[in-house]
């Protein structure tokens, strides 16, 4: 959940690693740090806050660029937010910045203390240092392989020597981390967005292979401590895909690159009108007979479309399943399962383990995901990319649009592997799904009128979502987007539950968003919807123009084309992204950067 990243060559060091933490900021933002080496020493200076607080402090002090160093920005997890807790931690022989948790800490500091360490922070990183100090006699790399192999947990590592002032060294355990590669001058970091600045050409570290990073060179070892040669990777992003292009957030940006999101994500993939999945074979997909779908927040809430749409299409049934619950309950597996992860950023800790799991029982295991080469993609026997781009807002937008899209093409290829629909209906569907991102830019234009609603909305305390089927599945998705970056409270409900006890939240003025897509259920819907105006709720109806009456019903509305129900979520969740986003801005909120929050979550 942090960021982490490491440079040696030429360039004034400093920048470079600022810069590089600016990119990465989205990772986590309590402290930032860095140590670069001058003066024949290793200097270190942290801050509490945000990056922009240690550039204060760096400027406010007398501090030296340094041609190699290392550089932290912090999500908490071991230790609250403060400058002794922030990152690069060490001792007098070495630096480091991690990214991770080392589950056994407590016992390895106790036998530390033993052997008469002692400890500034609470952190389980400043224990990783110490571990690695106490095995160090002189040659780094033994010093790295003994610690690591006392170790439990997860972790990326940048290291710094102070023997060794002309490299840094690098490992990695399920926490994200790339070498980035240029003539005279190296990378290292945890995401591709850090480096693109300078290089787009980049190594993969592979599980407890360590990296040593100097100005002409990278040379990297296995696990079992032989020189290796990894595969050059080339990042198919540019440095613009992580600017802001001229919007005020990212979240704003990334909203409107939808439409093109999707097509990048469904264009490639139709071949004589019908989608096709690249390296994904028809006879393994004709034998699933039963599918799990897991994944975390916006994710799992794309997993739950996939479900209404597959299990309608395709008849195969679909147990969507968050995975941090997926991984500790014992699923019951049988012959002809599947198990999906859906991860925009391959990286997130519980979706890891619940693909880990199903591989341990034998499962066949498929990976949604937006970037290439990340961990949850690498493991799983298939993989299907989504070309969304680098997604920094931490509310993620389009990368579930594009999920989504995914889930809608693997419903038509099941539906006709199984002979559940012929081809002509599969032409048909995908026809419609292929013009979708045209009714997204549609309904993207209706910003000013959905910025006005929601200002009109901006200081209620609490907001309901409601809605049936699909709908329901879409207001989940549009209740976290509202939670996560404007600290509204707010709940989506079936429509049809709350009656069942929920209603008794409604009282006089407080707004509720209904959503009413879906031709078959406009009668129930509308019906709910009187329920709660009976309350005195404030209705906002988001409907197709089909829905006549909700006109008669509403307060506010959000009127989007009519398409087939199915594909409704796609342009409707643009919507409720948009509302979120404009709500967030409203009441003065940190848009890309939520309270709390994080980006990947690469930790339990
Ligand atoms: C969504 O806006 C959040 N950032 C969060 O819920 C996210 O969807 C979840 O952490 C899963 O992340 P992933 O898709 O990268 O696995």
């Amino acid at each position: 959940m942090c960021g982490i990243v490491g440079y040696i060559g030429p360039r004034p060091t400093t920048d470079v690693l600022i810069q590089g933490l600016r990119k990465l900021e989205y990772r986590g933002y309590d402290s930032a740090g860095i140590s670069v080496f001058a003066d024949r020493k290793i200097q270190t200076i942290k801050s509490k806050g945000r990056l922009a607080d240690l550039e204060k402090k760096i400027k406010s002090g007398i501090w030296q660029q340094g041609n190699i160093g290392i550089g932290h920005t912090r999500w908490a997890t071991h230790g609250e937010p403060n400058d002794v807790n922030a990152h690069p931690h060490g001792t007098s022989k070495l630096m480091l910045v991690h990214n991770g948790i080392i589950e056994n800490y407590l016992s390895l500091k106790e036998k530390l203390q033993k052997k008469g360490y002692s400890f500034d922070s609470e952190t389980d990183t400043e224990v990783m240092a110490k571990l690695i100090d106490f095995y160090y006699l002189g040659d780094p790399l033994e010093a790295i392989y003994d610690a690591i192999s006392k170790v439990r947990g997860s972790y990326a590592l940048g290291i710094m020597f102070a023997d060794y002032p002309d490299r840094l060294y690098a490992v990695r355990k399920d926490s994200p981390l790339i070498v980035g590669l240029s003539d005279d001058e190296n990378f290292i970091a945890s995401d591709i967005p850090a480096i693109l600045e300078y290089t787009k050409r980049y190594y993969l570290l592979d599980t407890n292979e360590v990296a040593v990073v100097k100005k002409d060179g990278v040379t990297v070892y296995s696990p079992d401590r032989t020189v290796i040669q990894k595969n050059e990777l080339i990042a198919n992003w540019d440095t613009e895909a992580a600017e802001k292009g001229g919007y005020d957030h990212f979240m704003i940006k990334e909203i409107h690159e939808q439409p093109k999101a999707l097509s990048d994500t469904i264009m490639p993939r139709i071949s004589s009108g019908i989608p096709v999945f690249e390296n994904v074979s028809d006879d393994d997909l004709k034998s699933v007979k039963r599918l799990w779908i897991v994944g975390c927040g916006t994710a799992y809430h794309a997993g739950l479309m996939g479900k209404y749409a597959i299990e309608k299409l395709a008849k195969i049934p679909v147990i969507c399943d968050i995975a941090s619950e997926y991984r500790y309950r014992s699923p019951l597996f049988a012959d002809g399962d599947m198990v999906i992860t859906i991860t925009q950023s391959g990286e997130t800790a519980d979706s890891l383990a619940a693909q880990r799991l199903s591989k341990e029982n034998g499962v066949r295991t498929m990976a949604v995901s937006n970037v290439l080469g990340s961990s949850i993609p690498r493991e799983a026997d298939d993989v299907i990319y989504t070309w969304a781009g680098p997604e920094i807002a931490v509310a993620s937008t389009k990368a579930y649009s594009v999920q989504l899209s995914v889930m809608y093409m693997l419903a038509i290829k099941l539906a006709l592997l199984n002979q559940q629909i012929d081809m002509e209906t599969a032409k048909a569907l995908t026809s419609e799904l292929t013009k979708v991102d045209d009714i997204v830019k549609i309904v993207l234009k209706m910003d000013r009128h959905i910025k006005e609603t929601a200002e009109k909305y901006k200081d209620c305390e609490d907001l309901f979502f409601i809605g049936r089927g699909v709908d329901y599945a879409l207001a989940q998705e549009g209740s976290l987007k509202l939670k996560e970056i404007s600290y509204i409270h707010s709940e989506a409900y079936a429509a049809g539950e709350l009656k069942h006890g929920t209603i008794s939240l409604i009282t006089e003025g407080v707004p509720v968003i209904a959503l009413a897509t879906d031709p078959k259920l406009f009668e129930k819907t509308g019906s709910n919807i009187k329920e709660v105006k009976a309350r005195g709720a404030k209705v906002i109806c988001l409907h197709t123009e089909d829905f006549e009456e909700a006109h008669k019903i509403s307060d506010d509305e959000f009127v989007i084309p009519k398409m087939n129900p199915l594909f409704t979520p796609l342009p409707g969740v643009c919507v409720l992204q948009l509302f979120a986003y404009y709500m967030a801005c409203a009441r003065g909120c940190d848009v890309d950067k939520p309270r709390n929050l994080a980006k990947s979550v690469t930790v339990e």
